[in-house]
């Protein structure tokens, strides 16, 4: 037996859970080693006694998460480069949701996170958009695009960021990736080095912490409250961090600000250690109570704040476009990188993209976008408050695109689980944490409700779950 694996069926946790956890704990305690070769699926299901299904379930999600590999016939492997668990505090192994995320190319199942509203997106104008970028592109959309991006797609989020979010900078500053994921790959290759230590927040998004641990970096998770990150707490335990990523216009996932006094701490602490701030500005264009909060980078003064943003969350996550903006000083760098990297996007998305900015198509799609979506959160924080009066505790959270619900008892996992089987996409918080010991609760997506009837359906689906 390749580690000892006692079921226990008593658990709420399904079998393929409980065994995927025993896996992971084997990797991270160096009991499975990287490189080392595990069984094979009937080998293992005989072993253990369970159905084939079950093991090939474990093995599925172990290789989503980049945990192991499959070698064709050779068999599958705990994937080489996972860097070794080296203390208690700092993590290394690759590690992720063990819920299935729902970034994948599934289509909106009810209360989906991450998607904006699909149904409200002018499809019709874009369409027309696209075409004559098309039309018009010449041999210009023919041979590779800059890598850096589309020259009047940096110039026009650069009239965008300064309007809206405060930032001043210039379109050299600016770099378009395909997503943020790539973003966090240009700032690694650029500034990153095996071993560097990074904040991350606890709870935080799980697709920052995968790419810094592909990048070597050393994860130190700092605790969120109700004023963000608390800087303190990271000063505490890693004051020599070369970076930390920060959500701080709606903490992901909690949609908490960091305040002010937190803000200039932050920036205080990076100027002193000259390290690096990463700012997710990821959802900053929906605030429901009072009005848009600046971006942290417009505090910036002396040039360490590296800020992202994304039109996945305004225009729609196919595009797969994002943006990043660094400090003059480093554009030069950063541009070297991106041209060594080669991951260029498409000529005709971004010149669509950037005519949608600039004839004044984004403004007015993001304000439709912001009644719509404060409209369909009403919905849904109605809807639960029918349905479950104070058994669920609901996070007022100022702005995004989701809520997140606490639990009072039961495990988010196997409740997301079960609303899964009836096509309910919620997400377990407990997920999003790393090391703390995990608040139990589920994120809702609120973004894709059609109708306060269709809120009442769901919500009633939900309470027959919990
Ligand atoms: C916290 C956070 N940051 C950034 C993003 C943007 O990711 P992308 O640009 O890859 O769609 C998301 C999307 O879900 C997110 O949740």
């Amino acid at each position: 037996m390749i580690f000892p694996f006692e079921l226990d069926r008593s658990q709420p946790a399904p079998i393929y859970l409980q065994l995927y956890h025993r896996f992971r704990e084997s990797i991270a305690d160096g009991r499975l080693r990287h490189g080392d070769r595990v069984p094979a699926v009937r080998a293992l299901a005989a072993e253990l006694n369970l159905a084939r299904g079950t093991v090939e379930a474990t093995y599925q999600l172990l290789m989503g998460e980049g945990y192991l590999i499959g070698r064709g016939a050779a068999g599958t492997f705990v994937t080489p480069q996972l860097a070794p668990v080296s203390s208690p505090m700092l993590h290394t192994s690759v590690a992720s949701t063990a819920y299935p995320t729902t970034h994948s190319g599934v289509l909106p199942l009810a209360l989906q996170l991450g998607l904006p509203a699909l149904d409200a997106f002018p499809r019709k104008l874009w369409t027309r958009l696209a075409g004559r970028q098309l039309r018009q592109a010449g041999l210009e959309g023919l041979v590779y695009p800059d890598p850096r991006g589309h020259a009047p797609l940096r110039a026009a989020i650069a009239t965008y960021l300064g309007i809206s979010r405060g930032i001043t900078c210039h379109p050299e500053q600016v770099f378009v990736c395909a997503g943020y994921r790539a973003c966090l790959d240009l700032i690694s290759h650029t500034l990153m080095r095996q071993g560097d230590r990074c904040w991350l927040e606890e709870p935080g998004y799980f697709m920052a912490r995968n790419a810094l641990l592909a990048a070597g970096a050393q994860l130190v998770p700092v605790p969120v409250d109700d004023q963000g990150l608390d800087v303190a707490q990271g000063i505490a335990r890693a004051p020599d961090a070369l970076f930390a990523v920060v959500t701080p216009t709606h903490q992901s996932p909690l949609g908490w600000s960091l305040s002010l006094p937190r803000r200039l701490a932050l920036l205080d602490w990076a100027n002193r250690r000259s390290s690096w701030i990463i700012e997710d500005d990821y959802d900053s264009e929906y605030r429901y109570q009072g009005k848009p909060l600046p971006a942290l980078k417009s505090l910036d003064q002396q040039g360490r704040v590296l800020y992202t943003g994304t039109f996945s969350k305004v225009l729609f996550p196919g595009l797969r476009l994002a943006y990043l903006v660094v400090p003059a000083e480093q554009s030069g760098a950063f541009a070297r990188q991106a041209d060594h990297l080669h991951n260029h996007c498409p000529h005709v998305l971004q010149a669509t993209v950037s005519a949608f900015l600039n004839e004044g198509h984004f403004a007015r799609h993001l304000k439709k976008m912001r009644s719509l979506y404060a409209l369909r959160r009403q919905w849904l924080v109605d809807a639960l408050h029918q349905q479950f009066g104070e058994r669920l505790l609901i996070n007022p959270q100022a702005g995004g695109m989701h809520l997140v619900v606490g639990l009072r008892e039961g495990d988010d996992i196997e409740l997301a689980q079960r609303a899964r089987a009836v096509g309910i996409a919620v997400e377990p918080l407990s997920q999003w944490y790393l090391e703390a010991k995990p608040s139990h609760g589920l994120i809702l997506g609120f973004a894709n409700i059609a109708s306060a009837e269709q809120a009442l359906a769901v919500a009633l689906r939900l309470a027959e779950i919990i």
